[in-house]
């Protein structure tokens, strides 16, 4: 959210709210405008509970039905019917059973639904879009229940895995076969409470709820669910975006001592200059959580778009003087929805990413573009600016592939228009960023302004497609426009409409280059409570905003994301950034983690929380690159840079107030520095693509903690300030000022070699290392193989036919392997098989390259390409030329010094110039 000052609306109408903005300015992060738990009667209902004291439930009818297990459940005692007022305990109404349902997937997932039954006055809403549509197919069809104790039933999970339905008290447990350790249980402290819709009692029940001057009319009541989840064996948790933090791991949120009082919120909402490290909701949602310990790793992810409240349970939270627990307490708390809960049991942790995904989605795999650098700004003011701009990248040898349009380009912001005097030839201007293999991006936000001449809102007017208010009328906010109503995206016709706004034809001055920026899809609503929609407010289906209001945004992002598809008859490939997100986001586009400020404490948060989308399901997300608010001091703009270029969404941007940033207003050395940190992200731009590729297949981010890949090291569980790229690459990020060493720990098993010199240390250790201001430390780790394109152009596009370099770091028996994809970057064609995937392994002073594209798929990818050049780090000397096979063909080799990326490497051994095609089998023997 930008400052007060530029989203001002007509003086008169908005004093008040001027003035809070104004006062609020000065204090940076208006807490006041938001509500903590105690304001939220749902969240302070459940926060009050103690285990055991909420009246328990038992099953009953236990069957198999359709290969699901079903039950009633019953109260053994009258429910009590929560009200607002100060004594709940005293109301009590006739219970009605709760229905549950127990499902199986294939790969160790159980679904957990409780929902009412029929009688209930009114359905529930059920998030629908987000599970994957072939779900189903992946049930397993359980045939028997087994007792394996009394007043207990068991299934079967997966592969050494069963499930447990304890019956009274109702519990579920998931365990491991034999042995009987538990790995996940839902209700063990037995806080499982489910309000029932019901009508008033009587006609003076209270059920608005007030905060700030709005008013929640609450027409359906309390309807509330909150439960416990237990992650036995567990070191730590982690997951839930988005919050800020400068932890990796999710710290205890109740209890003796903790750090944060507030539970982890999930509600999207745009938080004007958010803080550093708090478990504040911000713009996106994802009620996924992982474990992970030394002797387990589990997830649980809760499909329910109401605001939701987390708590994680500290040391001691129900008994200060209990020992320490071999598990990890948590509290779910959601204002509205059904359960709709899945359980992921793992051997390993990527296994619950790949479970997760299983059921979501894996990442849309993106244009090579998008993977490349972009440059935005708020805003490059008109048509002359955008050729400086784009000019200057030139001028300075910097490479970039994208120039981004924020609101200022549009008609008064209404959206698929133009400032006709600053942008008067917009497919012009396209056309020129294009000719140097360029693209634009323009944001598109879900507001759309009043205005009967403008096309857009008076189709969606007549149309019926806006959100209702409470009143039934179009609901009317407050955003960049002035009034403005908003999408209702929940409704299928309506996100269908809106997709064909992107046709060339409909969105006049768009040409193929440009793609699309969703912003304040929260959504954001300047005068509306906590800067967003009213709770009542009325979706497609008679569903209140309450019940969607964190999938708002994914809805609206589906919808854009379609819109590009469309556009291009299915063909290439949409790029869209989004602001909002919710479970599934990640088969739309990118994400970022919005309006950050240039200090150095954002810069360390941007990495756990690039890791934690990253851990669900969101690879492709980045951090504005500078910082959005403020001025950066030249030393942090130049670290951003560094760290930056190795996120998997890689933009600067900045806010209007602040000073122009383009990388070559720093002076010579600044700029030297900058471009040396694209330049990295450029040469590894292979290795990114192949990664991407990797996530949308399985679901493993690009970006991952350093435990996804060494979860047996403990020493990385909570290490924050590194992470890998793939398997194969370390980075350490820089977060102080003028730091002259850092401490970097390397994990175990195999050696690690530096990038920039190739010199090897020791993993299982943490090594103090001198930092300097030409990059932040950077390893390879022994025993992979890096593909690389080394030679610099303007654009990704212009080095489609360049030569690739392949680093090898050689592991203790001198061996290594590294995968290379390569498509045509930007169509499907890659899905009936026309791509290239190669697999080279290293052994026996032998390299080879295997084709791993399945042959069985048909389709091929022609390309030219060759390797021009290999590094061997770690190899003993005394080699002196290298033999390639087929065609017995010599090519020479270098002993060191060489020249790695910017640095130079006494240790390796060059080979030049081998040739050998990526498309192609080949052997190459080293002698
Ligand atoms: C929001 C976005 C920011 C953008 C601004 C103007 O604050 O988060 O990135 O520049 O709106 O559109």
């Amino acid at each position: 959210m930008p400052s007060p000052a530029s989203r001002s609306p007509p003086l008169l109408l908005l004093v008040p709210f001027l003035l809070l903005l104004l006062f609020s300015a000065a204090s940076a992060w208006k807490k006041d405008e938001f509500r903590n738990c105690n304001q939220t009667p749902f969240c302070k209902r459940a926060r009050g509970r103690k285990a055991h004291s909420v009246p328990s439930l038992s099953t009953a009818d236990i069957s198999i039905s359709d290969g699901a297990v079903v039950a009633r459940l019953l109260p053994s005692q009258p429910l009590r019917q929560a009200t607002d007022g100060d004594d709940p305990e005293s109301d009590t109404v006739p219970p009605r059973p709760l229905l549950l349902r127990i499902s199986v997937y294939q790969g160790g997932v159980l679904r957990l639904h409780i929902d009412e039954d029929a009688s209930a006055p009114r359905r529930r809403f059920q998030v629908p879009d987000v599970l994957l549509p072939d779900l189903d197919d992946r049930r397993l069809w359980l045939s028997r229940l087994s007792s394996p104790a009394a007043g207990s039933s068991s299934f079967y999970l997966a592969e050494g895995f069963e499930a447990v339905l304890v019956h009274d008290p109702f519990q579920i447990q998931v365990r491991r076969k034999g042995s009987g350790e538990p790995v996940l249980s839902f209700n063990s402290h037995g806080l499982f409470d489910f309000e029932q819709l019901r009508a008033k009692k009587n006609d003076d029940e209270d059920w608005e709820e007030r905060f700030r001057g709005h008013t929640d009319t609450r027409p359906h009541g309390p309807q509330s669910i909150s439960f416990d989840i237990s992650f036995h064996g567990a070191d730590f948790v982690y997951g839930i975006p988005e919050h800020a933090s400068t932890s990796l791991a999710l710290r205890p949120t109740s209890g003796p001592g903790v750090e944060f009082s507030e539970p982890y919120r999930l509600f999207n909402l745009d938080v004007f200059e958010y803080l550093d490290d708090s478990p504040f909701g911000l713009y996106g949602s994802i009620p996924f959580m992982l474990s992970h310990g030394a002797r387990s790793s589990s997830g649980f992810f809760w499909l329910n778009a109401a605001e939701m409240q987390i708590d994680v349970l500290g040391p001691g939270w129900d008994d200060p003087a209990a020992p320490a627990k071999d598990r990890i307490d948590t509290v779910w708390m959601s204002e509205a929805g059904v359960v709709d809960a899945f359980f992921f049991v793992g051997h390993e942790p990527k296994d619950v990413l790949r479970q997760y995904t299983g059921i979501t989605g894996t990442p849309a795999m993106p244009q090579e573009f998008a993977v490349a650098y972009h440059q935005c700004r708020w805003n490059y003011r008109d048509e002359e600016d955008v050729a400086a701009v784009d000019a200057g990248f030139d001028e300075h040898d910097i490479p970039y592939d994208v120039l981004w349009l924020d609101i200022e380009h549009t008609d008064g912001k209404r959206y698929f228009t133009w400032d006709r005097v600053l942008f008067p030839n917009p497919q012009e201007m396209q056309g020129k960023l294009a000719a140097k293999g360029r693209h634009m991006v323009t944001i598109v936000d879900p507001h759309i302004k009043r205005d009967d001449s403008f096309y857009i809102h008076k189709e969606a007017s007549e149309r019926g497609y806006y959100v209702k208010d409470a009143s039934g009328k179009d609901f009317d906010g407050w955003c960049w426009p002035g009034s403005s109503s908003y999408l209702d995206v929940l409704n299928p016709e309506i996100r269908e409409w809106w997709a064909e706004k992107f046709s060339f034809e409909n969105y006049v001055g768009s040409t193929p280059s440009l793609y699309i920026w969703n912003d304040m899809n929260e959504p954001s609503v300047f005068n509306g409570p906590e800067i967003s929609m009213p709770r009542d407010a009325i979706h497609f289906g008679d569903v209140e905003h309450r019940e969607l209001h964190n999938a708002y945004g994914y809805y609206f992002h589906m919808a854009t994301s379609n819109g590009l598809l469309k556009r291009g008859n299915g063909k290439d490939r949409p790029f869209v950034l989004s602001r909002a997100f919710f479970a599934g986001s990640q088969r739309y586009g990118a994400v970022w983690t919005g309006d950050n400020t240039a200090d150095w404490d954002h810069l360390r948060a941007s990495v756990p929380m690039i890791l934690t989308l990253g851990l669900t399901g969101m690879t492709f997300s980045g951090a504005d690159v500078g910082g959005f608010f403020g001025n950066p001091e030249p030393e942090l703009l130049v670290r951003w840079y560094q760290l930056g270029a190795y996120y998997p969404f890689f933009r600067a941007h900045a806010h209007q107030d602040t000073k122009r940033r383009e990388p070559w207003l720093f002076g010579e050395r600044n700029t030297a520095l900058i471009r040396e940190a694209v330049h990295v992200r450029y040469s590894l731009l292979p290795y990114y693509y192949t990664l991407f590729r990797e996530a949308s297949v399985s679901g493993i981010p690009v970006m991952r903690p350093l435990w996804l890949e060494f979860p047996a090291d403990k020493e990385t569980y909570n290490n924050g300030e590194a992470f890998m790229v793939g398997p194969s690459l370390l980075v350490q990020g820089i977060y102080e000022e003028r730091q002259k060493s850092v401490s970097v720990y390397l994990p175990a098993g195999q050696s690690w070699y530096n990038l920039r010199n190739g010199v090897s240390y020791a993993g299982g250790v943490s090594h103090k290392l001198e930092v300097s201001e030409d990059s932040i430390p950077t390893f390879q780790r022994a025993g992979t193989i890096i593909p690389r394109k080394d030679r610099f152009r303007r654009s990704s596009t212009q080095m489609v036919n360049d030569p690739y370099t392949l680093v090898i770091a050689l592991n203790g028996s001198f061996a290594a392997e590294g995968e290379l994809y390569v498509d045509d970057g930007k169509t499907y064609d890659f899905e009936q098989g026309a791509y290239i995937h190669r697999r080279f392994i290293f052994a026996d002073l032998k390299l080879t390259s295997v084709n791993i594209h399945p042959a069985n798929l048909g389709g091929k990818f022609p390309s030219d390409c060759v390797i021009e050049r290999i590094v061997l780090l770690g190899l003993p000397s005394g080699a002196k030329k290298a033999v390639i096979e087929p065609g017995n063909r010599e090519a020479n080799v270098e002993l060191g010094p060489l020249t790695l990326r910017g640095g130079s490497s006494p240790d390796a051994i060059t080979v030049r110039k081998p040739n050998v095609h990526i498309a192609d089998d080949w052997t190459l023997r080293i002698l």
